[in-house]
């Protein structure tokens, strides 16, 4: 995977995905980050890359002309690097590659789980974070093809959402994490919550882990995390809850619950 960050901060997208399980996976070459600075692309002597906004109002639009520049200058790098030095000769030609280009906005769809697996399977993926008050539409229905928030609030910039995403998408990358199963197993898969873990010592503060998970007997720590599972995303994620395929057992687990 091959992710490439259009923004302002580049040096914030770089220096915040370097550590633990993202630097490492770059390291061992499972994934590329490359952070693009629109300011790079401005033509005016002062590098602005704003103007007013036309009707006024309050705030700043970042300009069309850097943000469509700094694209075609991604365009010809994932080119290059998936086709060598010809694809870019013949930059018009039918197969220059047209990655997904997903612009971070609060009024975007809401970023999920199935969406970071989803994005996982993409070679290249290009992002595109604003500041001020938006981008000038006229580039953005040019060049995007997924707007995505991560939440119902606004942040300042689309830079820790983008961060968000690339860590998110990165975890579904084969080899990424040390544990390919772990993924599969997690929190929402299913759309259940995850089942609590404990680890050593067996008595904490007066606090025992709970007596099944001692036993090593597989198949009832399968059915105490499962039913674990349930009661927690009952509880907490109602939401979540109404889309769990609920088997008879689960059914006969929690009826027999309520009736306590
Ligand atoms: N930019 C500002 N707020 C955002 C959000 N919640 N999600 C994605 N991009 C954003």
């Amino acid at each position: 995977m091959n992710y490439y960050v259009m923004t302002l901060f580049p040096d914030m997208i770089m220096s915040g995905l370097d550590t633990s399980i993202i630097g490492k996976a770059r390291e061992k070459g499972l994934l590329s980050l490359n952070a693009i600075d629109i300011r790079d692309f401005t033509t005016d002597k002062h590098r602005h890359v704003d103007d007013y906004p036309y009707g006024g109002g309050a705030g700043m639009v970042m300009q069309a002309q850097p943000v469509y520049d700094c694209y075609k200058h991604v365009i010809n790098l994932i080119n290059e690097r998936s086709h060598g030095q010809q694809a870019l000769e013949s930059s018009c030609n039918e197969n220059v590659e047209k990655p997904r280009v997903i612009f971070m906005t609060p009024t975007g769809k809401t970023f999920n789980q199935d969406m970071a697996k989803e994005l996982a399977k993409e070679d290249n993926l290009v992002f595109l974070c604003g500041h001020y008050e938006g981008i000038d539409r006229r580039v953005l229905d040019r060049i995007v093809t997924d707007e995505v928030s991560i939440g119902d609030f606004v942040l300042t910039g689309g830079e820790l959402p983008a961060m968000v995403m690339i860590d998110a998408i990165s975890r579904h990358i084969p080899g990424v994490l040390n544990n390919d199963i772990s993924a599969e197993t997690e929190t929402f898969t299913d759309n259940l919550l995850e089942y609590p873990q404990y680890t050593r010592p067996e008595v904490w503060d007066g606090e025992q882990v709970p007596p099944v998970l001692l036993t090593g007997h597989h198949a009832n720590i399968e059915k105490w995390r499962r039913e674990q599972s349930l009661l927690l995303t009952r509880e907490k994620r109602p939401d979540l809850f109404e889309k769990v395929e609920l088997t008879k057992k689960d059914k006969k687990f929690l009826a027999d619950i309520d009736k306590k």
